[in-house]
Parts: C-alpha cells; sequence; structure tokens
C-alpha cells in the first residue's frame, strides 16, 4: 500500500511537483492557520463577555482540526518524500528553507495542544466541538489541584504566545521566499506547489473542431 502510493506520487516528485495530496494540504493548512491568526487576535483584542467567549469558541472549533490534519501531514510527509527543486541547491538558504518548515510543523502541533491546555485548565468555560459540531474532551486537568492547574495554564498561554509570534515571523519570511523564488530566480520552487492545470495549448488542440469535420461551410 505504502510502496503503491510512493510510486504514485513519485509520478508528480520527480517533475519537482508536490503530490496532489501534499498540495491540498499545504494551501488547506494555511489557509486554516493564518485565519486562526486573525480570529485569536480578534478574539483578544474583544471586551469581556458573550462575543468574546463566542470568538473563541469559534477559534477552538477552527484550531482543533489543525491538530488533526497537522498528524495526518506529518504522517503523509514521513512516508512520501517532497520533491527535490531549486530550493534544494545547498547552502544556508536550504538551510533557513528547512528550519522553517520545521518550525511550522512545531506550530502546528503547539499552538492546538496549548490552546487545548489553556482550554481545559480554565474549567473548559464552554463545551469544546471540533469543527463547531463534534464533542471534544477537555484534558483531565481536574485532578491536579487548583494551584497546578494555574501554573499549567499560565505555561500554556506564554507557549501559545510564544508560537503565535514565531508563526507571525515564519509566515513573511516563507512567502516572501516563495516569492523571490518564483519571480526574481525564476525557479521551479512555487509552481511545484500549485495545483496542476492541464495545458491550454493542447486542450485548446484537443477540442477544437475543424469546420470541414462538422461539415460546416468553410470560408
Ligand atoms: C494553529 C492554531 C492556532 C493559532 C494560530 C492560534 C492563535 C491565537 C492567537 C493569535 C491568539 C491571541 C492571543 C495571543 O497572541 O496569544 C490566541 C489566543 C488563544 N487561543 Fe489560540 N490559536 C490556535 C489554536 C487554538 C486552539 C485549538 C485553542 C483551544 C482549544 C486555542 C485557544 C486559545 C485561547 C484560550 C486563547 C486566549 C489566550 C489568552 O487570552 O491568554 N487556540 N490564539
Ligand atoms: C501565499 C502563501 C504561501 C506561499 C506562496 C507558499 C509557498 C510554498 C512553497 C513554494 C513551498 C515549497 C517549498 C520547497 O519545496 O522548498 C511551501 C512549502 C511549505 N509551506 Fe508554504 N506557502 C504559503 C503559505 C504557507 C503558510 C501560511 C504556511 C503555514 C502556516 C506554510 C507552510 C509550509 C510548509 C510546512 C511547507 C513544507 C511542505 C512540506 O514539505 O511538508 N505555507 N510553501
Amino acid at each position: 500500500m505504502i510502496e503503491a502510493l510512493r510510486r504514485w506520487a513519485a509520478t508528480h516528485t520527480e517533475r519537482s511537483r508536490y503530490s496532489p495530496v501534499g498540495i491540498a494540504f499545504h494551501w488547506i493548512m494555511a489557509f486554516l492557520v493564518m485565519a486562526q491568526l486573525a480570529i485569536g487576535w480578534y478574539a483578544s483584542i474583544l471586551p469581556s463577555g458573550g462575543g468574546k467567549l463566542l470568538t473563541y469558541q469559534l477559534h477552538s472549533a477552527v484550531g482543533l482540526p489543525i491538530l488533526l490534519l497537522a498528524i495526518a501531514r506529518l504522517f503523509w510527509r514521513l512516508i512520501i518524500p517532497g520533491p527535490v527543486n531549486d530550493a534544494d541547491r545547498g547552502g544556508w538558504q536550504t538551510q533557513a528553507a528547512y528550519l522553517t518548515h520545521y518550525l511550522f510543523y512545531l506550530c502546528f502541533f503547539g499552538l492546538p495542544l496549548t490552546g487545548w491546555v489553556m482550554w481545559s485548565a480554565l474549567g473548559e468555560p464552554a463545551p469544546l466541538r471540533l469543527a463547531g459540531f463534534i464533542p471534544w474532551p477537555a484534558l483531565p486537568l481536574h485532578g491536579l489541584g487548583p494551584e497546578m492547574q494555574y501554573r499549567l495554564l499560565a505555561v500554556a498561554e506564554e507557549g501559545h504566545h510564544i508560537l503565535v509570534l514565531l508563526l507571525a515571523l515564519l509566515i513573511p519570511l516563507h512567502v516572501g521566499a516563495a516569492l523571490k523564488h518564483h519571480f526574481w530566480d525564476r525557479h521551479d520552487v512555487l509552481r511545484g506547489m500549485l495545483p496542476e492545470v492541464p495545458d491550454w495549448e493542447d486542450s485548446r488542440k484537443e477540442t477544437q473542431h475543424s469546420p470541414r469535420e462538422s461539415g460546416l461551410p468553410q470560408q
């Protein structure tokens, strides 16, 4: 099964492209994570009250699927190697790109996990729901005693905040590097992460009908 998946993915990675599964993971998670940053910041500036709690509920509903996607994506990434492209020429830029990717994965796991700890240590201000409707348990922190729970809350809050700042730094660096590769260096890096569109010229040839074949009078 894994061998068959690898062979299928190789038909893409051999052409310096991510597989469609890798591309779907990338863009779905990029969208969710950026939305999540915006929702989190918006929630944090709202005055206390029902609106703030509702926004945090939305924040947790969007954040928990990110954890499940991160597990699935890491599994996929471990069994399916990425393509070798113009970004893999060695040197500090390649190392910086790999480091950025590792740190992104740290955020994908660390943010939902610290969020889940905070929510549970706060005594579950409202029930957690994955994507807004699938019940998700709080972590069993009640047995720890109030002081330990408070400490855990403080550590998770600090961790969440540091990872938010890290993410806010990584995204512009990563996007800037991708755009530089594409527009400045004319590398194949961004093209390999975009969905493949069939060649317009080829499909035009296939669909174009000649008036002679269709029996219409020619001009
Ligand atoms: C990739 C996923 C996530 C991102 C990008 C994210 C981002 C943010 C941001 C930007 C804030 C604003 C305050 C700050 O800068 O710390 C925040 C706060 C918060 N987030 Fe998240 N979050 C994520 C996942 C989660 C999850 C899954 C939960 C709950 C299950 C959660 C619970 C919270 C809570 C309770 C706060 C308030 C913290 C406080 O007021 O000190 N987050 N998050
Ligand atoms: C407009 C926005 C974005 C563009 C143009 C973009 C572009 C790219 C490109 C071209 C690659 C392939 C790099 C290579 O092969 O060396 C890549 C990989 C990656 N990107 Fe993005 N990206 C964007 C947003 C994001 C965001 C917001 C995140 C995280 C939240 C993210 C996380 C990643 C990760 C983790 C990889 C490594 C993929 C892997 O090998 O598993 N990207 N991105």
